[in-house]
Parts: structure tokens; sequence; C-alpha cells
């Protein structure tokens, strides 16, 4: 594809925010398409600190060839604060005209996505300043109007597998086990890991359950477990980092209960606390998540090629987006071409649990607790 000028078109890949396991994926199948529709294809450092800075490197098909089974990102990631101020975002206009490059592909999660729509506000860039499109990736699964972000399956499928091997030496030991997984404040992932991984309870930001309840609710439920006659006493319970309060913490506390209530055998009465951390965002992506990457990637490079800018490439979105902001992909029928405008305020409404989806994943999740227990 050639400009009016006949110079070779050029696009910029970025990602940003936390890394997810497919980001690669997602940047070997944009670099593909681009380059394949005749386009050059650029990869920035470090996301928006490395565009502020014009880090740019021309990618090839060699570069991206064998990246879609590794995790993180080849091209780095940062969370940059910097790229708040209109000063920093100037900068990275003018970086980016300098080397010829009309539109940026921005993978990452909402504060990604906030600077990809700033970058491209046409009150800050002009009518013709660079076009971006946006591809959701987070294992949170914060976004709005998207089913499932880059990440997110991976980062179960290793969260089902640390609970499995700690249901061995829980088994074992008949202990009870606190698991806490990330998600700042979304506790999607610490729920449909829960279920995967057959845990005994739950523990997730949007119940805003006081300390004391949730002290009760883990009591309870290792209670309900010694109850069952010619069953395991193993208790494991997933707790989402965002529910606020320290797992050491809930710890003692349970301990000094569960002393109360059952006997003093540190054995049986002391419980065991995990806390996996940033192994949740590691490792190779899972099969899932590089179809899932490539696609979105897809859906998103070929709407930036052929001229759109400022939206989110979405998969199968759980509430619809409203006609006026929201186009189905006319390459793919799993994907949406949403407005970042759109898909910004849907975030905030999720991380303010006023959408109607946080209703309706409050409800289920507390149904779910009498449930995994029972
Ligand atoms: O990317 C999302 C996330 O992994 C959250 O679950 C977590 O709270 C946060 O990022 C950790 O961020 P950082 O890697 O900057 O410590």
């Amino acid at each position: 594809m050639r400009g009016g000028g006949g110079a070779t078109r050029r696009m910029a890949i970025l990602t940003s925010g936390g890394d997810a396991p497919g980001m690669n994926a997602a940047i070997r199948a944009a670099t593909l398409l681009a380059l394949a529709e005749g386009w050059e294809v650029f990869g920035v450092s470090h996301g928006f600190r490395g565009l502020v800075d014009g880090r740019f490197a021309p990618l090839s098909p060699a570069d991206v060839g064998p990246i879609v089974r590794r995790g993180g990102t080849i091209l780095g990631s940062a969370r940059c604060k910097a790229f708040f101020d209109r000063a920093a975002r100037d900068q990275a206009r003018a970086r980016l005209a300098d080397a010829g490059i009309e539109a940026v592909l921005v993978i990452g999660g909402n504060g990604s996505l906030a600077g990809a729509n700033a970058l491209a506000d046409p009150r800050e860039a002009g009518p013709s300043g660079v076009r971006v499109m946006g591809v959701p990736a987070s294992i949170d699964n914060d976004i709005g109007f998207t089913g499932t972000c880059i990440g997110v399956d991976t980062a179960m499928n290793t969260i089902v597998e640390a609970c499995d091997k700690i249901s061995d030496t829980a088994d074992a030991h008949d202990r009870t086990f606190l698991v806490e997984v990330m998600g700042r404040h979304s506790g999607y992932l610490a729920m449909t890991s829960a279920i995967a991984a057959g845990a005994d309870a739950v523990l997730f930001p949007e119940a805003d359950k006081s300390e004391d309840d949730i002290v009760e609710m883990v009591v309870r439920t290792v209670r309900k477990v010694r109850a069952r006659v010619g069953r395991t006493r193993r208790v494991v319970v997933v707790k989402a980092e965002g529910v606020p309060v320290p797992v050491a913490r809930l710890k003692e506390r349970v301990d000094a209960r569960l002393r109360e209530e059952f006997d003093t055998d540190p054995e049986t009465s002391e419980t065991r606390v995990t806390i996996l951390g940033h192994v949740v965002r590691g490792g190779r992506p899972s099969a899932f998540d590089r179809l899932l990457g490539s696609r979105l990637a897809h859906v998103a490079t070929r709407a930036l090629l052929d001229g759109h800018t400022r939206r989110m490439a979405a998969w199968v979105p759980p509430v619809a987006p409203p006609s006026e902001v929201a186009i189905k992909s006319p390459v793919d029928p799993y994907c949406w071409l949403v407005e970042l405008g759109a898909v910004l305020v849907e975030t905030d409404r999720l991380n303010a649990r006023t959408s109607p989806l946080v209703e309706w994943r409050t409800r289920v999740f507390d149904q779910l607790e009498s449930v995994l227990s029972s």
C-alpha cells in the first residue's frame, strides 16, 4: 500500500501497562498482516515512554516469527505517568511525525487505552494527526465491552495449576490454605479460577464484605468441610488481591478462630498462605490467548490500515455496546470495534461497580459462595 507521495506507509506497535501472556501473539499478527499489506512496521520500546523518546525499531517477519509462545512482551512495557501530560503527548506526536509513522496499535489495559485515546485526540493532534487502535490486554479482565482480554486465560490456568498443587499438600495435612491472586479492582480472575480449581470459597472485592464477615466466612467454610463424612478436610480459599484485608492478618484472625472452635493442634488449626503475585502474570501463553491475541490484533490492524481511529477491538462483548459507538468487525464475527471513549467510560463503570455487568457478577458470585462450600 502506498501513500499519496509514493512512500511506504508506516505503523507502530506498542505494549503498555502490566504485561499479559498473549501480547506477543498480537505483536506478531499485527506485524505480519501490515507487512503483507505493504506497510512498514516499527516496534516501540517500553510503551508510551519509548514513544515520547522516539525509540522505534523496524519489525520484520524474522523478529516476530518465534515469539508467539513467549510470555511477557518482546517490546517491553512501562507504566508511563508522564503521558498524562499534554507536553509528553505533543512530544510523542512529534517523534511519530519525524519517523513518518501515521498509525499506532496500542496493546494494553485501562491506562494504555486512555493513553491511546488521548494520543489521537483531534483537539490536540489536529484532524490529520496520528491514528490509533487499541487491543485489550490485562489479566484482570477489567476492560469495558470485551468478554475477555489477552492474558486472562493463561493467568487462570496458572492459578488453577497452582491450586491443584496446593490441594495435594493441603489434602495430605487436612489443612486450610489462603491463596492470594492478582486482581486489583476486579474479582473476575479469582472467581473463575476458584470455580475451575474446585476451591471451597472465594473472596472478591465486589462483595464489599467487612473484615469480620470475611473471617467468619472462612471459618464457616472450614466448619462445613470438616463436617463432611469420608471426605478430605482440606480447604482452599482463593482471595483476590483487591480485597482490602492483608492476607497475613486474615491468616492470624482465622487461626485464632479455628483454635477457639476446633482444636489447638497447629497441624489442623493453622492456615497456610500462598501469595501467587506476579507468577500469575508470567509464563507461556495458553493456546486460547495466542489465538485471542492474534484475532484481536488482526481486527484492530485491519481497521487501522483502513483508516479507522480511536477504537478498540473487542471480543464478544458481554454487555451490548450502544450502536452509536460500536460496529461489528467486518473481518471476524466474534469481534467488535468499539470507540475508545465509550470503552473507557464503561471501564470506569466496572471499577466504580455501577456497570450492570458488575451487578450481575456480584449477584452470581454471592450465590456461588454458598454453593462452593455446600
Ligand atoms: O496488570 C494488572 C496487574 O497485574 C494487577 O492485577 C496488579 O495489581 C498490578 O498489575 C501489579 O502491577 P505492577 O506489576 O506494576 O506491580
